[in-house]
């Protein structure tokens, strides 16, 4: 398969300033795509642009700093992308760092969570899978989490939201394949991101390679639905062998081991 015939020109990544983002952005550029990156903060997000144009000069590598949560987003993403052929999506953005019960943590926190997870991705898969589906190729990334196999007690909403992503993405998956359009969830579990250096700091050097990730959802765009980061199949088989108030129960004390480090 010629990759950038499939997937090009242009890959569009929303949250593409650093961590499995960034690397997804690598890889795609060697793999011949230019590429529009988003993320809020500046700074990361021109030195990633910067040095991924050093390093691929003949990609045409474009940056903009949005919040997918503002509720100008679409309109925003569709002025950077006007006159380019978005072949393929990464939705890449989604961590979440606050771990409290839900009725303790504000509203305006989980709803902007939610909205990160559920509404900015379920917008930008149809403006540019709308697109893809007229042209008879491309490809739609979500980014999962171990933290949807159960519902993850101080992560509520993101499990809900995760378990979302990964409903729509099986839906989306079988929608669009008779139209060359390749639709993934990407389920990951612990990585080591610059997110989690941030705000689980116990948790550095523990999680994952990013590039080691994102090879694997590069190499595995075209098998969907779901691609899981090691350790998930066991984990999901691990939950789904007991009934669900245990799952629950055992989400709960996989998470207090992932705070504890
Ligand atoms: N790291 C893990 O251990 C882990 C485990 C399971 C699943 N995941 C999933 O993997 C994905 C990547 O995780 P991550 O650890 O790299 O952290 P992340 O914060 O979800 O993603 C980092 C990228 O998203 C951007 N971003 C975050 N919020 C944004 C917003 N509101 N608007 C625009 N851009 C935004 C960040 O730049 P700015 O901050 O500058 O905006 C950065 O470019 C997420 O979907 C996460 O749920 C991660």
């Amino acid at each position: 398969m010629d990759f950038a015939k499939k997937y090009g020109p242009t890959a569009l990544i929303a949250g593409g300033s650093e961590g499995v983002g960034a690397s997804y952005a690598r890889l795609l550029a060697e793999r011949g795509l230019d590429l529009v990156l988003l993320a809020r903060n500046t700074a990361p997000l021109a030195l990633t642009r910067i040095a991924l144009q050093r390093q691929f000069p003949d990609r045409k590598i474009e940056s903009a700093a949005l919040d997918l949560t503002a509720p100008d987003m679409l309109d925003k993403v569709r002025a950077v992308t006007a006159g380019k052929e978005i072949g393929l999506l990464i939705c890449n953005a989604g961590s979440c760092e606050r771990n409290e019960d839900f009725v303790d943590n504000d509203l305006g926190f989980a709803q902007r969570l939610a909205t990160l997870n559920v509404m900015a991705p379920m917008a930008l898969a149809h403006e540019f899978g709308r697109a893809m589906k007229a042209r008879g190729r491309g490809g739609i990334v979500l980014m999962g989490s171990f933290a949807a196999l159960a519902g993850s007690p101080t992560l509520a909403v993101y499990s809900a939201a995760k378990a979302f992503s990964a409903t729509f993405c099986e839906a989306l998956w079988h929608e669009l394949a008779p139209f060359g359009v390749d639709v993934l969830h990407h389920q990951l579990g612990s990585t080591d991101t610059p997110f989690i250096a941030r705000h689980y700091p116990q948790q550095v050097g523990k999680g994952d390679n990013p590039d080691t990730v994102a090879a694997a959802g590069v190499s595995g765009i075209g098998d969907g639905p779901l691609l899981r980061s090691p350790g998930g199949a066991e984990f999901a088989a691990y939950l789904n062998s007991m009934s669900r108030a245990d799952a629950v129960r055992a989400a709960y004390e996989a998470g207090k081991a992932f705070m504890a480090g």
